[in-house]
């Protein structure tokens, strides 16, 4: 599904064994970075940001915005300087705005977009051309915007202008941050209070990161509500390194016995953090350590020794909060002792990729013994054999099968990894540096 299927693509080839050692700084996240040049670009003033992530996926985001009338500069290692005058100064893009791989960058644009009464019409590669985008259309339309599809309510996204948008308040049927974003963005600029419910609690960096800019977001413990017409202003903003990226490391170390690794500079924003508790409950020895707060979140060096993990029944509560981390728990479970199960997880399915699938049919050719299931699977823990295993262009079942090397008996050769840089530039150097034995080639098609 990636957007290079077929021609020279990265593949990753992995030499079993190994253990992780040593300080990772893994890239800024990538939740925040696309937030910051969507906000800094509405905002009045200049925005500076740190630790921008320099990943397709956000660079695609930031030249939307200067497809836009945005003047941003942008220097390498993650400095980019926003020079925003407000939304007066935004004019329609003069041709299609493609997003890449990206929902995020879709699914709130699309919001902010139809706020503003911008015209425009949104397009990705392959994986996101059949992602479901009426979960942002219909409260969207909802709310007076006028948003075409495809016939399976999938990209492109055409905005039509019309007249200005409505608050409403939005019961959102799936835990979505994406959702309740794309919904609260459009308020922003929509007659009277838009709020958004969620069955469960997402990533709540939109609404953090309003804050920041100097909005007034009322938040409660499963709801968030903006009045309409208020201004933003330009800001300072860090950008941590991101909890999804350190997943795999966090997995790779705890799973390996004789690693010990330390990652720096995470963002722990309990949103966030299923990934540690779930690991914990498997037995990990995660410590966390350096806590203090950047930007309006919590961040700061996890400490990781490797054990024998034990498979769990992961706690449904933790789901939404760990909900990017499932590849790599998948493999974390695949190197247990027992059996893990993990349950209503059904929102992984319509990810980059379905996740439920592409992580089932790897650990299968891996020798492990995996039932996927509607909303999640069973993985009974064991040995773990080398052999090929397609990611199908996601970044994230990628890395995932990459860690799984350090616990498998023999080779592992991953196809179609080209996206990982869409969120983890570098991450074969990164993941070398730290002990993990992978190497990269092109292979054609
Ligand atoms: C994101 C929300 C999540 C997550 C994605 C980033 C965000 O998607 O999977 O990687 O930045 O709001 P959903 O809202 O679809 O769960």
């Amino acid at each position: 599904m990636s957007k290079t299927k077929g021609a020279n693509n990265a593949t990753f080839n992995l030499e079993p064994g190994g253990i992780l050692t040593g300080t990772v700084q893994v890239p800024g996240d990538k939740s925040m970075s696309h937030r910051s040049i969507m906000f800094g670009g509405i905002a009045d003033g200049v925005t500076e940001v740190e630790g921008f992530l320099e990943g397709e996926d956000c660079l695609r985001t930031l030249d939307a915005f200067s497809a836009m009338g945005v003047r941003i500069e942008h220097a390498a290692g993650g400095s980019v300087v926003i020079h925003g005058q407000g939304t007066g100064a935004l004019k329609p893009a003069a041709k299609e705005i493609y997003l890449g791989n990206s929902g995020t960058g879709m699914r709130l644009m699309t919001g902010l977009l139809a706020g503003l009464n911008l015209p425009s019409t949104l397009t990705g590669d392959d994986s996101l051309s059949v992602r479901p985008m009426r979960r942002i259309t219909e409260p969207l339309a909802q709310m007076g915007a006028k948003i075409s599809t495809g016939d399976a309510g999938t990209p492109p996204l055409n905005i039509a202008s019309g007249d200005p948008l409505t608050g409403i308040h939005y019961e959102c049927p799936m835990a979505s941050a994406q959702v309740k974003s794309a919904v609260l963005l459009a308020g922003l600029h929509a007659s009277g209070t838009t709020s958004v419910s969620e069955p469960d609690v997402t990533r709540d960096h939109t609404e953090r990161m309003l804050k920041g800019f100097g909005v007034d977001v009322q938040t409660g413990h499963l709801t968030a509500s903006v009045k309409g017409g208020q201004a933003l202003q330009g800001t300072s903003l860090q950008v941590p390194g991101d909890i999804s990226s350190s997943a795999f490391f966090l997995v790779g170390a705890a799973m390996t016995p004789g690693s010990s690794l330390t990652l720096t500079n995470v963002g722990i924003n309990p949103t966030r953090t299923g990934v540690i508790d779930i690991l914990k409950l498997m037995g990990a020895d995660i410590r966390i350590e350096n806590e203090r707060e950047t930007g309006g979140e919590p961040v700061a060096d996890l400490v990781v020794t490797g054990t024998q993990l034990m498979g769990i029944e992961v706690p449904e509560p933790l789901v939404s909060l760990a909900i990017d981390e499932f590849p790599a728990i998948f493999v974390a479970a695949a190197s247990a002792t027992g059996t893990t199960v993990v349950t209503g997880a059904e929102e992984l399915r319509v990810k980059e990729t379905d996740r439920i699938a592409v992580m089932a049919d790897g650990l299968a050719l891996l020798g492990v013994n995996i039932e996927a299931t509607a909303d999640g699977a069973r993985i009974v823990g064991g040995p773990i054999q080398g052999g090929t295993v397609d990611s199908v262009g996601d970044h994230r079942t990628a890395m995932a099968f990459s860690m799984a090397a350090l616990r498998s008996s023999g080779p592992i050769t991953i196809h179609d990894c080209d996206n990982v840089n869409t969120s983890f530039p570098n991450y074969v150097g990164i993941a070398a540096g730290a002990g993990l034995r992978i190497t990269a080639s092109l292979s054609e098609g």
